[in-house]
Parts: C-alpha cells; sequence; structure tokens
C-alpha cells in the first residue's frame, strides 16, 4: 500500500475532466439484474467500488466485460447469494437485494456491516420491499428474502435522518417489475437516483416523478437491455472545484454540472469564490484568502455529506469563524483529529463543528478513515506549509479514479511514496473506528 505526499501548492491553473459518478453506477449495473437481455453502461470510472460490484454480479451470474470504455453485462442463470466476503467491502452492494427479489423471487444478501462514516441502518430498504409483498428475515448475517411476485403498494421511505439514496434505488428497481402501481413517498431526490430511473425507463420501465420525493412507478412483466451513459460524479466535480479555491487558482471542470451542484456553488460564492457556470462545465476562480461561510449537510438538494470533509478543510484556512453541521451521518467527523493534528482549530459539539480559520495549515502525517476523509485531508494538504504524509489512501481508490493525477496536472505537487509498514488493506468495515484510532495512536477508548 502507498502513502500519498502532498506539499503546498501554489494556485491550481488549468482545464481538469470529471470522470463517471460512482454513486450512479453502482446501482445501475445491479439494474443489469432485472433483464435477460445484455445491457452496456458507458462512463464508468475505473474505481475499486465498481470492481467490487462486478464481483458480486459474477457471484449472481452475470458477467461483465470491459468494451472500449464501457462494462457490458451478460446475464446467465445465476445464484441468488451475495457473500459476505464480497458485501462487507462495499456496503453499497445491498441494491442487488431489489431486483435479486423482482427477478428471481429469492435473494440471500449479507447485511451490511459497521461503517466509520456511523451506523448505517438498512431498515428503510427491508420496509420498502416486505411493503411490496416480499418476506425477510435475518438468518445468520443474511437477509434472506422471498416473494413469488412483488405487488404495488404505496411506500414511505423517510426516515429519522431523511430519505434514503439506496432504499430508493432498491424499490424503485423491484417496483419496476412489480405487478401493479407502486408510489414511493419521501423519495431521495438525488441526481444519482434520476439517473437509475432514468436507465430503468430507457430498459423499458414506466416511472414518474424522477428528481422529486414522489415516484409512481408502473410494474411492467419484463424490462429490456439497454445501452446508457451515466452522469457525471458531482462529488468529484465538487472536490475539484473546491481544490481550485483551497488554493486561489482559477479553473475550468469540464463535466461539472452546475444544476447538480447548486449548493456547493452557493456555499462557494458566499465564501468569496467566483463560479461561472457553463454548458457542461463550471469555472472557478478564487481569490487569495476565502471568507468563513455556514453549511450543513442535508439531502438533495441540499449540501452534500459527500462534500462536508472536503469544505471543513476550506474553512480551516479561510478569513472568520465558520460552523459546519452534518444532518445525514451526524457522526461523519472522523476527519476532525487529522484536521487538528495539521493546527486547524475546529471544535466539535455533536453533529456540528465550529471551526476558526487560521492563516495557514502546518503539514504533518495523517490517516484518511474513509473515501472523503482522504479527499478532505488532500485539499487541506494542498493548502499546508511543507508536506502532508496521508495514509490509508486505499479509501481513495474506492470512488475517486485518479485524484492525485487531475490535481498534479492542474500544477499540485502531490506524489505516490511506498509504505514502509506495508500499509493495510481491507473494506468499508475493515476500518473500525478501534482500528483508525489504533493506526492514528490513540490506543482504543
Ligand atoms: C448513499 O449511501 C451514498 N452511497 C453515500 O455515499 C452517501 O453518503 C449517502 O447516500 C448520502 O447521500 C451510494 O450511493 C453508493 P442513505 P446510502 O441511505 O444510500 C439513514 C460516498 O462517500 N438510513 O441515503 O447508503 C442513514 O443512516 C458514500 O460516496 C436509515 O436510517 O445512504 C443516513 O443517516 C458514503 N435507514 C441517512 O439515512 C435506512 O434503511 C441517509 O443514508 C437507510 C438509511
Amino acid at each position: 500500500m502507498k502513502r500519498l505526499l502532498i506539499g503546498h501548492s501554489a494556485p491550481l491553473r488549468g482545464a481538469v475532466a470529471v470522470n463517471g459518478a460512482k454513486n450512479a453506477v453502482l446501482p445501475i449495473l445491479a439494474a443489469a439484474l432485472l433483464t435477460d437481455e445484455p445491457c452496456e453502461i458507458d462512463g464508468v470510472p475505473h474505481v475499486t467500488d465498481v470492481a467490487t460490484m462486478r464481483a458480486i454480479l459474477d457471484e449472481l451470474g452475470v458477467r461483465t466485460d470491459d468494451i472500449k470504455g464501457a462494462i457490458r453485462t451478460r446475464p446467465g442463470a445465476g445464484g441468488t447469494t451475495a457473500s459476505y466476503e464480497l458485501v462487507r467491502m462495499m456496503r453499497a452492494s445491498v441494491c442487488v437485494l431489489g431486483p435479486l427479489l423482482a427477478k428471481r423471487g429469492t435473494a440471500k444478501v449479507s447485511m451490511p456491516g459497521g461503517c466509520v462514516i456511523g451506523p448505517r441502518p438498512i431498515d428503510l430498504h427491508l420496509k420498502g420491499l416486505r411493503a411490496l409483498g416480499a418476506s425477510i428475515e435475518i438468518e445468520h448475517g443474511y437477509i434472506v428474502a422471498h416473494a413469488t411476485r412483488l405487488r404495488g403498494a404505496h411506500v414511505l421511505l423517510g426516515g429519522a435522518f431523511g430519505s434514503s439514496v439506496l432504499a430508493t434505488a432498491n424499490v424503485m428497481m423491484a417496483a419496476a417489475l412489480a405487478e401493479g402501481e407502486t408510489v414511493i413517498e419521501q423519495a431521495a431526490c438525488e441526481p444519482e437516483v434520476s439517473d437509475l430511473a432514468d436507465c430503468l425507463s430507457a430498459m423499458g420501465a414506466r416511472i414518474a416523478g424522477r428528481g422529486t420525493p414522489v415516484l409512481t412507478i408502473e410494474g411492467v412483466r419484463r424490462l429490456r437491455g439497454v445501452r446508457y451513459r451515466i452522469i457525471p460524479d458531482r462529488i468529484e466535480a465538487g472536490t475539484l472545484m473546491m481544490a481550485a479555491a483551497i488554493t486561489g487558482g482559477d479553473v475550468l471542470v469540464d463535466g461539472a454540472r452546475a444544476e447538480h451542484l447548486g449548493a456547493l456553488i452557493e456555499q462557494l460564492r458566499e465564501a468569496g469564490v467566483e463560479i461561472e457556470p457553463r454548458p457542461g462545465a463550471v469555472r472557478v476562480r478564487a481569490p487569495r484568502r476565502l471568507r468563513a461561510t455556514e453549511v450543513t449537510a442535508l439531502p438533495y438538494p441540499g449540501f452534500p455529506t459527500d462534500l462536508q470533509a472536503q469544505i471543513m478543510a476550506l474553512m480551516t484556512v479561510a478569513e472568520g469563524v465558520s460552523v459546519v453541521t452534518e444532518k445525514v451521518y451526524p457522526e461523519r467527523f472522523m476527519h476532525v483529529p487529522e484536521l487538528l493534528r495539521m493546527g486547524a482549530q475546529i471544535t466539535r459539539e455533536g453533529s456540528r463543528a465550529v471551526v476558526k480559520g487560521v492563516p495557514r495549515l502546518s503539514g504533518a502525517p495523517v490517516v484518511a478513515s474513509d473515501l472523503r476523509a482522504s479527499a478532505g485531508l488532500i485539499l487541506a494538504g494542498l493548502a499546508a506549509d511543507n508536506s502532508t504524509e496521508l495514509r490509508g489512501i486505499e479509501h481513495l481508490s474506492r470512488g475517486y479514479q485518479a485524484l492525485g493525477a487531475q490535481l498534479v496536472a492542474l500544477g499540485a505537487d502531490i506524489r505516490e511514496i511506498d509504505d514502509p509498514d506495508g500499509g493495510r488493506t481491507g473494506g468499508e468495515d475493515a476500518l473500525t473506528l478501534e482500528s483508525f484510532q489504533e493506526m492514528r495512536g490513540d490506543g482504543v477508548r
């Protein structure tokens, strides 16, 4: 396993292209289980979460091949079990549950385990599928589900922390092949959910209300194969925009869709950044020093939780006092102690962090706890004196195809170096709170 060495960066300049959306492609690949015909998905990013989803599909009898930048899925008779070994690598694996049930009438999917960004229950997934008539039991760590034919129903998918992206995806995919009409209320409105709805519609599903909290799905008997291009990754785009902002740079982010990034654009403008939306791109021009701002992570169209660590990095060097509130995953603050090691001034009170901007961070060895924390620490490293050594970069490759290389092409000084300890590998749940503290040297509390 490698580490990243990040040097203090001059203002980033130039143009950079955004890859396809990781969180759109995962459920869209799972949707290949709903049809007997091949599908071709374009714009798939080369990230390890996609590799995990391909391994799960393989376990379920769906072959996947790379063809000129796309992935072709070829259905075959297959199993109905998604094993613990794979599901523990990636919680998003749970989105094969709905398609398996709807198409094969039975599914056995490992219960996702613990997660470093906080509790992530799946009660809404199960509630929605039960409402469609599935019988579901938890047996020996597996969700065991059966249904002869699912039936349309009225389903409310709101939870204590708002809507759920993957529960909406699961129920929408199951309802596409159910008998009769399903209405999902409090559906997630994230662009990735709309992308799935568009892909399913191109396969012959009948879905109304995409992008709104009420989805109406009229079940059909069969879905056909599809050739579909997924949307650009708004989280990667947002991360690149903030890299430009934290270095006082001037960058054209090609593939950033302003309509998917409204909340971020508003925050960056408040922080003094000039944002110029263009067709299919966004130009970011930042001042030497940003201004403090107040950010609350919320379900879409609110500020994305997947950009919370990154904007907090920006606020650590902004002028004034910022408040960052996390309402999707109230415990998603594992990056805070690492930012403190770099000289940031942050006090955390429950789901809120108060960030007092300092003129400069100070480079230090830091550990990434998860995918987005890694991105936040890289941005912090760009604004820090000397160099920052980031460990745990296996998380980064789960969701960013080449963030380091993209930043280097814009002028950043980032190098991969060998990890003398050999590093550590593993899946999403492999890094628990305890192992993270242990790696950081805090000991287990
Ligand atoms: C998706 O996860 C994303 N993953 C996450 O991205 C993202 O952080 C999250 O949505 C929120 O935007 C994928 O799309 C593959 P949720 P998901 O269900 O669907 C609670 C990244 O870094 N909840 O929308 O699993 C839950 O605990 C990742 O790319 C329930 O209470 O998230 C949270 O508080 C990490 N019961 C809130 O809802 C449930 O049954 C939103 O979670 C399900 C969720």
